[in-house]
């Protein structure tokens, strides 16, 4: 388990007592501190150039956050544009803020279907799929050796509607490999870097739903079979992309369930890319963000009952800059108002909900 730094600790014996006392939001603490109080995490997911070009932006992640992970520069594309090149930039920045801010950082993510190599069409084939994702996964992970928390290894693998007995997602890496790219993902990266957290990350998972179910089943059973196979996996990551009306098929024994299942296999649960959708919600804002921060504060007071949830991250932190931004746009034109902070960086009911939840958390 992470050991929270003396100043961490300090911070939250200090800070935290009069955080009920406190209701101005500069002098009240972060939501890391409501996290650290209960040792856990709390952080999100941090766009680039933003972090290193927008001081405002930078001040709330280091304020809030005690994890953060990059929305996008460690994924296959942006981190190996070229087969010869790697552009590790953004994410050593990113890095180098993390240790600054006395933050943890995750990494997002080895082997995914999406934003993969522009190259991969081009090069990859079923002959050298093996040579190129080990050196993938062996130089970015490798590069970080000691320093991340956790990696998510492989990015939604699952996907029922292809079709196949096993739920696995049609993908290049499944046609070069097979199932056993996932073994060889997870092997790459234990070897890269023994000390991270191993993660498998996916999504669709929050809801009693028939299709949900089928995808719970579908990612029990890859979870199972790399634990039977001795693969070194840590953890699962829960995206948990919710959405206002589409919670209504939420149930909390259901979520409870499904994450007694994860546990029982040994494995921490990291809440990893936390939003809630308001497109059904009206565009009242006091309304949508009463509507918005009930989803919050419902959804992780039970997530936070599992004693193997270790750590919660929205996708991204504030209005101003989340990637529902296009996905969820208005007849009226008004802007989303999805995470705990608007785009002026003020907290709003979402931020408070969260703080909840965390005190909710039995110690
Ligand atoms: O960086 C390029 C820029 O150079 C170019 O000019 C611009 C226009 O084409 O595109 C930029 O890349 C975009 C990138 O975000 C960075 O802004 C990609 O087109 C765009 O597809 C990419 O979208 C990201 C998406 O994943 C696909 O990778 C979103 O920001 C990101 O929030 C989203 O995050 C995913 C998680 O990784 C996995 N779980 C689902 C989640 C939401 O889709």
């Amino acid at each position: 388990m992470h050991k929270f730094s003396r100043r961490t600790i300090f911070r939250t014996a200090f800070a935290f007592p009069f955080a009920g006392l406190l209701s101005a939001q500069s002098s009240e603490p972060g939501l890391r501190a409501y996290a650290a109080k209960k040792g856990l995490f709390f952080g999100g997911a941090a766009a680039w150039p933003v972090l290193r070009d927008d001081a405002d932006y930078a001040k709330h992640f280091a304020e809030e956050c005690n994890i953060l992970v990059p929305e996008n520069v460690l994924k296959m594309g942006p981190v190996h544009p070229e087969p010869e090149r790697y552009n590790f930039e953004p994410a050593d920045y990113m890095m180098e803020f993390c240790k600054k801010h006395d933050m943890q950082m995750r990494g997002h993510t080895l082997v995914w279907h999406s934003q993969g190599w522009p190259w991969l069409k081009t090069t990859v084939s079923a002959t050298n799929a093996r040579k190129y994702l080990e050196e993938h996964i062996r130089t970015v992970a490798g590069r970080y050796r000691g320093r991340m928390h956790s990696w998510d290894v492989v990015n939604e693998a699952i996907e029922v509607a292809d079709g196949r007995e096993d739920g696995l997602r049609k993908t290049a890496w499944l046609e070069f490999l097979g199932p056993e790219y996932l073994d060889i993902a997870f092997h790459a990266a234990a070897a890269a870097d023994p000390q991270a957290k191993l993660t498998y990350n996916d999504y669709g998972l929050d809801y009693d739903t028939p299709g949900n179910e089928k995808k719970r089943e579908a990612v029990l059973r890859l979870l199972r079979g790399l634990k039977d196979r001795k693969a070194p996996i840590h953890a699962f990551g829960m995206q948990a992309h919710l959405d206002w009306k589409a919670f209504q098929n939420f149930k909390a024994e259901t979520l409870r369930r499904f994450f007694r299942d994860v546990a029982s296999l040994g494995l921490e649960i990291y809440i990893t890319e936390l939003d809630v959708g308001d497109r059904d919600l009206p565009d009242d804002e006091a309304e949508r963000d009463k509507g918005v921060a009930k989803v919050y504060e419902d959804y992780l007071t039970v997530a936070l009952e599992e004693p193997a949830v270790k750590a919660v991250l929205t996708w991204g932190l504030t209005d101003r800059y989340t990637w529902l931004a296009g996905r969820n746009r208005r007849p009226s034109g008004a802007g989303v108002r999805v995470l705990p902070l608007d785009r002026e960086y003020k907290r709003k009911p979402a931020w408070y909900a969260i703080a909840r939840a965390f005190e909710s958390r039995k110690a």
